[in-house]
């Protein structure tokens, strides 16, 4: 993503695109063998299709369409960072995140707001190489508290959360409003 300034020029992104190796010696996605790269970098318009698709693999339906409309809000605001995880050229994991400013403390925190990696490409790194990329981005920021939410069901999302270091402190409660009658 280039986020835009003042005068909409593009920036360049913080974060260089990387590479992480996998942590198979196989292609997650079938390929022939061979010591996997995974490229981190940040998402561009072109991505939504299959950003849409890891949306409905996180469990939320979502269409190429309503896609593109999601990343016109989120692409030109600058508190937002989405990295996607590129592997035997095709997105196959992102991660998208928030710096916002605290009420209970004088620095801003983080947020991971969305994680998910292909059914068929996870246990090869991919989520890893995402996180470590967010936290580097958010470490460049000078934010250093990051939080997430994860629902209860999600055990091997806590897994993988604890295994990176995460530790859970806290509940999360929802209400849906009835909105727009
Ligand atoms: C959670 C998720 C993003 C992890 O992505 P991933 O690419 O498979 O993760 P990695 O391969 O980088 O795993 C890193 C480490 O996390 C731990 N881990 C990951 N998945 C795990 C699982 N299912 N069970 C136990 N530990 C797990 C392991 O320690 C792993 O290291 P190892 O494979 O060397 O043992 C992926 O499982 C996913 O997309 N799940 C569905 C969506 C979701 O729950 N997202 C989080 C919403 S908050």
């Amino acid at each position: 993503m280039a986020s835009r300034n003042r005068s909409g020029s593009a920036r360049r992104a913080a974060v260089s695109p990387a590479w992480h190796s996998s942590s198979q010696r196989t292609s997650a996605l079938g390929g022939p063998l061979q010591k996997t790269k995974i490229r981190i970098r940040e998402v561009e318009k072109g991505d939504a299709s299959q950003l849409a698709t890891l949306m409905c693999e996180l469990g939320y339906e979502t269409t190429s369409t309503e896609m593109k409309t999601r990343l016109k809000l989120i692409l030109p605001n600058p508190a937002y960072k989405t990295f996607v995880a590129v592997m035997d050229g095709r997105v196959c994991g992102m991660i998208g995140t928030l710096a916002c400013a605290s009420y209970e403390h004088n620095d801003p925190g983080g947020r991971i707001l969305a994680l998910v990696t292909l059914r068929a490409a996870r246990r090869h790194g991919i989520g890893r190489a995402l996180i470590a990329t967010a936290e580097k981005d958010f470490a460049q920021r000078g934010i250093g508290r990051i939080a997430l939410n994860t629902q209860l069901t999600r055990e091997n999302a806590h897994k993988f959360y604890e295994s990176l270091g995460y530790e859970r402190n806290g509940w999360r409660f929802v209400k849906q409003l009835p909105v727009g009658n």
